[in-house]
């Protein structure tokens, strides 16, 4: 998952002097902070740097990053707030990201796959709602029970958006686009069906008919995983609350699956992390796998255990 952060030194090194928000508009300092894991460790996959609220930022509702994570300065409560949005052309909006992405590209040099990512539609309609992270997700579930409309019309401009940036993505350079609707697993299985799945089944037909395969995450997927496969991802990527053999058993064979080891196993010992590691690849079984984390790295991550991480599968 995410694999630039906190957890590095080169990277705290380039945000004692750069901002969160300009080194994600900076195309020569992000593609730099997206080799920075591949340069340390060797990943077979490089994330290209940026953040899923970019895109929220260019539709007209500034975003700031501090210390609690991200803050929206004007939160989406109402129709009329939903319509003042735009849905920005991309190349003009975000030509940082597209830029950082061409460069990233030539510097790996096939060295590892170059992926690009968006946010799902009703993860990026959560923080416009609740102004920012939270933990119920209260207001977010209060407009789309009360004025399923407003949350629809959101939803709908939200995809359009994120569609047109990662059809720009793959145009650009990446090789397969990630699709992150981190808190849609706390819907209901109903409303995941009307809220979640269409919007994300857009993005996804999207990129995909720009060319490349488009993974999807969703953090708490166990409930979710058949509504998952309609919206039609190539890759399922999984959080480690559910076996990855118990997902295979139930989404059959035509899909890879991502993950799935708890990001906290990297907080223990380098021993711990190869045996988790290996024991996620027992369990995603013979059909195809990509080893990663369930989430993203803590920032307190030891680098001998990230290493270890990214060791496993090469190592008998
Ligand atoms: O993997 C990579 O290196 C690419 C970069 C990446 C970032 N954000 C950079 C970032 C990716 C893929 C994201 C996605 C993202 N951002 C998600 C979806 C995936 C997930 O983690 O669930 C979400 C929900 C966000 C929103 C966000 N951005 C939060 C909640 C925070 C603050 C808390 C935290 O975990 O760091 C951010 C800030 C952020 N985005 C940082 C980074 C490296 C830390 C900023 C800093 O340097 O201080």
């Amino acid at each position: 998952m995410r694999q630039a952060g906190r957890y590095l030194p080169e990277y705290r090194a380039m945000r004692a002097n750069v901002d969160f928000l300009t080194l994600c508009k900076t195309p020569d300092l992000a593609a730099e902070v997206a080799l920075q894991p591949i340069e340390r460790f060797g990943m077979d996959g490089c994330v290209i740097f940026s953040d899923i609220l970019i895109p929220v930022e260019a539709m007209g509702a500034p975003v700031s990053f501090g210390d609690a994570g991200p803050k929206l300065d004007r939160p989406v409560r109402t129709l009329a707030d939903v319509e003042r949005l735009r849905v920005p052309d991309p190349v003009e909006s975000m030509p940082f990201t597209l830029d950082a992405l061409r460069l990233a590209r030539t510097a790996l040099a096939d060295r590892a796959a170059l992926v690009g990512f968006v946010g799902g539609p009703f993860t990026l309609a959560s923080y416009l709602i609740e102004g920012g992270g939270s933990k119920t997700y209260a207001n977010t579930k209060q407009l789309l029970y009360s004025e399923p409309a407003s949350m629809h019309a959101l939803l709908a401009k939200l995809a359009q958006t994120i569609a047109g940036f990662a059809a720009a993505q793959v145009e650009a350079g990446a090789q397969a686009i990630q699709v992150f609707d981190t808190w849609a697993g706390e819907l209901s299985p109903e409303a995941y069906e009307e809220f979640a799945v269409p919007y994300q089944a857009e993005v996804i037909a999207r990129a995909k008919r720009a060319g490349v395969p488009v993974i999807l995450f969703v953090n708490g997927c166990a409930g979710k995983l058949h509504a998952m496969m309609r919206a039609g991802p190539d890759v399922l990527s999984i959080d480690w609350r559910v076996e990855l053999a118990a997902v295979r058993k139930q989404v059959g064979d035509g899909v890879a699956l991502q993950g799935n080891v708890d990001p906290c196993v990297l907080l223990a010992t380098p021993d711990a992390v190869t045996s988790s590691a290996r024991a996620a690849m027992i369990s995603a079984g013979p059909l195809g796998h990509i080893l990663n984390l369930g989430h993203g790295v803590m920032p307190a991550t030891p680098l001998e255990c990230a290493q270890a991480f990214v060791d496993a599968p090469k190592s008998p």
